[in-house]
């Protein structure tokens, strides 16, 4: 039987990290994947194939048919009869993918990394490993010993009660592939996948319907930013219905009806395609977790310790299966703190300041506590805020909308949140992380000098705001 140090079931971004980390540090390193993509093994789980990767190479694509389509008139720039080449968009972000999921193959034979294709079912302990057997139902299996486990298994779509995947109703890989544009596409769930693919699908030329239970949308952004956003969007043409009830979903075939209850009337709509983005759950399937007595929590959350050590000796849980923010590099970072604990030294993730970033038009992006949170806390804030609008880079390029908002600790200056929508903010919001990393204040931010001109001198003058000291407001 094949003994590792270290095997690490699942090869998304928390577990191909894990194991190139593990590596790194010495170990002998095992990943098994049972992902497979046209039928072959493909690293990277959820985020490379299905998830962040293929939805960002669609969201680039798209924006760039809407600029053309739309914008680049105000700078003088016409084209006639601009079209969309669905077949070739999708091949693109296919390429993108097979581009990245290769590149993780490629990590794993420079770091000696073995890779196996199938599911990794812990089975028993044996002296001072547990044999792990990897295989597919129904298939031939073989078994592997390894002293320490990291279950990296991810996370699945939530599916509506009421309505099961499949036919024109889909989850987020479906919606990644229509082979035509839906002329109306049905969105349950103005989550952030809901704002994205819905962004990408009318961009394309989709009639886009968000249906969302509750009334208030993108909850945990500052609602500043999230009241600007909604606002773009529905200039853009996204239709959202709040806080509405989905009593009843039927796909008839060639079309899918949903009827909702909305302030007290039912409806019925009916749509091309629906896409279902009502969360994600963690997945467990496969890991034999239930042979060892793995302890769940009621959710289905692998239970974990702040080291990430399950119930059981050596067996670590990372990433989306354990639950908290279902973000890609929250899984590489836990990826590369559990493996330096293995290895006896001070892995760490500091989740007070994980950023967030919504990759619509205009770009949502915060890390660390808004202005509300921070009062509920009990602390004294103050807030600086600057507008794109007052941003030399921001007009030139044609995107003024948006602000920057800096929240501070009134009493120390210490910078807690940074809340952002506007252009390039998923690159922006890169500055606030490492300032409030190094636990900087609102005055080292607005006193480092930034590049003119630049959509970060948004941010310096945020900071500056906070202390009223904002130059051009
Ligand atoms: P996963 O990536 O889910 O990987 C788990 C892997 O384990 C899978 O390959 C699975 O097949 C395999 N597996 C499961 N069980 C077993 C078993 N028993 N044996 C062997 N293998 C097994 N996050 C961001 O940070 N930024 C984004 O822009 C972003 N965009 C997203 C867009 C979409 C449409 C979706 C759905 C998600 C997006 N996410 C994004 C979230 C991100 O994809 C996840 O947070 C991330 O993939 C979690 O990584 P993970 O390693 O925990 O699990
Ligand atoms: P989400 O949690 O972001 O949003 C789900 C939405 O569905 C919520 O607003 C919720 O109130 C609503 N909802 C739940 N049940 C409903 C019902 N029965 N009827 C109507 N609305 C209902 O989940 P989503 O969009 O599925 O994404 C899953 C996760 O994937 C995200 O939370 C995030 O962790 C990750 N992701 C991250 C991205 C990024 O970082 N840019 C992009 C896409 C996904």
């Amino acid at each position: 039987m094949d003994t590792y140090d270290v095997l690490v079931i699942g090869g998304g971004p928390g577990g191909y990290v894990a194991a190139i980390r593990a590596a790194q540090l010495g170990f002998s390193v095992a990943c098994v994947d049972a992902y497979s993509r046209d039928g072959k093994p493909s690293l990277g789980g959820t985020c490379l194939n299905i998830g962040c990767i293929p939805s960002k190479a669609l969201l680039d694509s798209s924006e760039k048919f809407e600029l053309l389509s739309h914008e680049y008139a105000d700078h003088g720039i016409t084209v006639e009869g601009a079209k969309i080449d669905l077949a070739k968009m999708l091949g693109r972000k296919a390429g993108v993918v097979d581009k990245l999921t290769g590149g993780v193959a490629y990590l794993f034979k420079k770091n000696k990394i073995k890779s196996y294709h199938g599911y990794g079912k812990l089975t028993r302990q044996d002296g001072d490993g547990w044999v792990v057997q990897i295989g597919f139902e129904g298939q031939a299996s073989s078994e592997v010993k390894a002293k320490h486990v990291i279950v990296a298994t991810g996370s699945n779509p939530r599916s509506l009660p009421l309505a099961s995947f499949g036919g024109n109703i889909v989850e987020n890989s479906g919606a990644l592939e229509f082979s035509e544009v839906p002329k109306r596409l049905g969105v349950i769930g103005a989550g952030v996948i809901g704002v994205e693919l819905g962004s990408v699908w009318r961009r394309l030329g989709a009639q886009v319907t968000v249906l969302e239970a509750l009334p208030g949308f993108l909850l945990p952004a500052d609602p500043a930013v999230s009241k600007e956003a909604l606002k773009q969007f529905q200039k853009q043409g996204l239709d959202f219905h709040f806080s509405v009830n989905i009593t009843e979903v039927k796909d008839n075939g060639t079309s899918v009806s949903v009827t909702y209850t909305e302030k007290d009337q039912s409806v019925t709509a009916e749509f091309d395609k629906l896409i279902v983005s009502i969360g994600r759950v963690p997945n467990t399937f496969g890991l034999g977790g239930e042979n060892v007595g793995l302890e769940l929590d009621e959710r289905g959350f692998v239970k974990i310790d702040a080291h990430y050590r399950t119930n059981l000796a050596n067996v670590y849980a990372i990433g989306d299966v354990v639950g908290g923010a279902m973000l890609a590099h929250k899984a590489e970072d836990e990826g590369v703190a559990v493996a330096e604990l293995i290895a006896g030294q001070a892995g760490h993730v500091n989740y007070d300041v994980i950023p967030w970033v919504i990759y619509t038009s205009p770009e949502i992006a915060w890390a660390g506590l808004t202005e509300q949170a921070a009062k509920d806390r009990g602390l004294n804030v103050k807030t600086g805020q600057f507008p794109f609008s007052a941003n030399g880079r921001a007009l030139g390029h044609g995107d003024p909308r948006g602000f920057v908002k800096v929240v501070a600790d009134a009493n120390t200056d210490k910078v807690l949140g940074v809340h952002m929508v506007g252009p390039n903010v998923s690159e922006l919001i890169a500055e606030a992380v490492t300032l409030m990393e190094f636990g900087g204040s609102a005055e080292d931010l607005g006193r480092t000098v930034h590049a003119h001109p630049t959509l970060s001198e948004a941010v310096k003058e945020a900071a500056m705001g906070v202390g009223k000291m904002a130059i051009h407001l």
